[in-house]
């Protein structure tokens, strides 16, 4: 498994089919979850939340919480499902996170993280990795991030998924923290040069495998989130570009031919159609058609049987291919 090229954790977004759909565009790339909450893994209905299909793999999971006898619970369970990784939120710095005591506020507790890893590192057989900011509030993005990464790594923890700019966790909504705060991608080169032992992944603002590649020469792996979902379908070109694998590239008609039986299979199942198709709003992006694409995916026609809107939608959205 390989952290080279990564899509982030994504609340609402990366959830298993979107997923699904990412997948049949780049069969290296690794895919992680949506937060979930160690509770939630525990106490709840754990066939609905960790149900995801085979083709998914690499995928990992990633947990919120701070408890480290919860995180463990969780990890082993979702170790039990077949996930390939434990990943531990510490840069989320939503107001509803932190009154949970989770996300970006365990940048400031950095002996925390340490004992809730090393739990899990000693006790689970799949990787166990970290993604944190380079700092929350008046943390100094230089020293607190050395002493953050220093202390941590204790654990045995080895893979540092870091997004490239601070958090801050009074005054800014998580949208203003995910753009106002500057990224700063020579601290997170620095951090690697630092620490040339850990797997260093870098996040933020990449847009394009071009970005990617550059990137590439300073860290071990770059993780792409807004992008990936807003902006899909150059992610045909990961495999090639970033993985050096040869492979087809398939055209949009293609990738939407693809997946039509996963979704004839999702509604015989219940779901409906407007939950896969919410996922496929940017596959037109930068074409000419792109509107009237978002147009045809957003107005399904309730009254309509699900599996002859999914074959009219096809086909109206292949005309734009
Ligand atoms: C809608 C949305 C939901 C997010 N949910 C999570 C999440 O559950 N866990 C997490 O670690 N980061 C989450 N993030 C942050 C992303 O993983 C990523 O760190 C951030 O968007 C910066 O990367 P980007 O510039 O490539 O989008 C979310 C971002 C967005 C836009």
């Amino acid at each position: 498994m390989s952290h080279r090229f990564c899509v982030a954790p994504m609340m609402d977004r990366t959830d298993r089919h979107e997923r699904y759909f990412l997948r049949t565009l780049s069969k290296e790339m690794l895919l992680y979850t949506e937060m979930i909450h160690a509770n939630a893994v525990i106490h709840g209905n754990k066939d609905n939340l960790l149900k995801y299909h085979a083709s998914e793999h690499p995928l990992a999971i990633q947990l919120g919480g701070s408890n480290a006898d919860d995180l463990l619970e969780a990890s082993l369970i979702a170790e039990g499902k077949g996930f390939d990784e434990i990943n531990l939120n510490v840069g989320c710095p939503s107001p509803r996170v932190q009154s949970g005591s989770f996300g970006a506020v365990l940048m400031k507790q950095p002996y925390l993280v340490r004992d809730c890893l090393k739990l899990l590192v000693e006790n689970t057989n799949i990787p166990v990795t970290v993604k944190c900011r380079i700092g929350v509030d008046e943390m100094d993005e230089d020293k607190d991030l050395d002493n953050f990464v220093t202390t941590v790594k204790d654990s045995g923890c080895k893979t540092f998924i870091i997004h490239a700019r601070k958090a801050w966790l009074k005054g800014l909504s998580p949208k203003d923290n995910r753009e106002i705060p500057p990224l700063n991608y020579e601290r997170v080169y620095r951090l690697k040069d630092s620490f040339p032992d850990l797997e260093i992944i870098i996040n933020g603002g990449i847009e394009t495998t071009n970005d990617a590649l550059e990137h590439l020469k300073f860290v071990d792996g770059v993780m792409v989130g807004r992008s990936a979902y807003d902006n899909p379908y150059p992610l045909v070109n990961v495999d090639k570009e970033i993985y050096s694998r040869s492979k087809l590239i398939p055209t949009r008609a293609e990738v939407l031919e693809g997946l039509v039986p996963y979704m004839e299979n999702e509604i015989k199942n219940g779901n409906k159609l407007g939950y896969l198709t919410k996922h496929l709003m940017g596959l037109f992006k930068n074409t000419k058609h792109a509107k009237k694409a978002r147009y045809t995916l957003a107005n399904i026609d309730d009254d309509i049987y699900p599996m002859e809107k999914l074959k009219l939608l096809i086909n109206e959205t292949k005309e734009l291919c």
